[in-house]
């Protein structure tokens, strides 16, 4: 087992700290020619009826839904790290540095997506919807058990990494200004998915067994109204990508391209989390039941094993959470 410090965590993040200004603006813009988003991510390939500019097209929508997705689970994780830290400013000086300032690079983060957000608006000059709004996802989602919600977002910032050193970092093929900020994103992410993981552990000290067990239920829940969210985001990609080329696709081609595409939704945002070594080790800490659990429900969200006639739209939600769709 790794266990982190806040004193080591803080050291490396304050190495690490970029400005905004040094990412985007001036010379630094998009290039509309390139893709942006690896195509493990993007699985735009799987597309065969689309032609080579269609894909790269909707390569770049996914892109846009990326920049949008992520401003906005970042939107829950500033007031939550907050909330984490107000009850504990004596003490240990490390815990509250290193806190506040995961805490003023989410607040950055929020700024950097939507800086790329409105240059791609831009360049791209089609509208790109994104699920939302904001304020009430995040309100949703912080309705749930503290434990929770820390476990969800020791998800998402695992899953970055493993995006960027997976599929980003050695891709030579993407925009290169895109790349710039799925980097400097993961540099700081780096540091806090190890201060997640020291807040999971805080939040689940002195917890029952059956405690834990219904804050992992609740984790669950929240990938469900995550994957619901993630339904809605292929109709607004399919309706953008329709706009973006006047190419208007048969009924088993938009089929294919909404199973496709939620497939690869389902791997960005909930697989590669789910399955990630590191969220594996620390729900396994917490009890080998909980770990057992997520282990179980994880391949509905990865990239194989599912065939056409089931009906992706309805299936994984119910594995993650009977309840709400029962
Ligand atoms: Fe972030
Ligand atoms: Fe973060």
């Amino acid at each position: 087992m790794i266990s982190y410090s806040y004193q080591v965590t803080l050291a490396t993040a304050q190495k690490a700290n970029w400005r905004i200004e040094d990412i985007i603006g001036g010379d630094k813009r998009l290039d509309f020619s390139q893709p942006f988003m690896p195509e493990s991510l993007a699985r735009v390939e799987q597309l065969g009826f689309l032609r080579a500019d269609e894909k790269r097209v909707l390569n770049q929508i996914r892109g846009a839904a990326y920049l949008g997705i992520f401003g906005l689970v970042e939107e829950f994780i500033l007031p939550f790290v907050l909330d984490h830290t107000r009850p504990q400013l004596q003490g240990d000086d490390y815990r509250v540095r290193a806190l506040l300032q995961f805490a003023g690079e989410e607040a950055k983060h929020i700024h950097l997506f939507k800086r790329f957000r409105e240059e791609f608006a831009q360049g791209f000059g089609h509208d790109c919807a994104v699920i939302g709004p904001p304020a009430a996802i995040a309100q949703a989602v912080l309705a749930h058990d503290p434990l929770a919600v820390a476990l969800v977002i020791l998800h998402i910032e695992w899953m970055t990494q493993r995006h960027y050193l997976d599929s980003v970092k050695y891709d030579q093929s993407l925009d290169p200004q895109f790349k710039s900020l799925l980097k400097h994103h993961w540099m700081e992410e780096a540091q806090h998915a190890k201060l997640d993981t020291l807040m999971v552990e805080a939040l689940a000290a002195g917890r029952s067994a059956s405690e834990i067990t219904a804050a992992v239920e609740e984790y669950l829940e929240i990938g469900g109204l995550i994957d619901g969210g993630l339904i809605q985001q292929v109709e607004f990609d399919l309706d953008a990508f329709t706009r973006a080329t006047g190419r208007v696709l048969n009924e088993a081609e938009s089929g294919q391209f909404r199973r496709v595409q939620l497939q690869a939704n389902r791997w960005t945002y909930l697989g590669s989390g789910m399955t990630h070594k590191r969220v594996l080790a620390t729900l396994g800490n917490l009890s080998p039941a909980a770990r057992k659990r997520v282990e179980e429900v994880a391949p509905a969200f990865c990239y194989a094993g599912i065939a056409d006639e089931v009906d992706l739209r309805q299936a994984p939600t119910r594995m993650l959470c009977p309840a709400l769709s029962a």
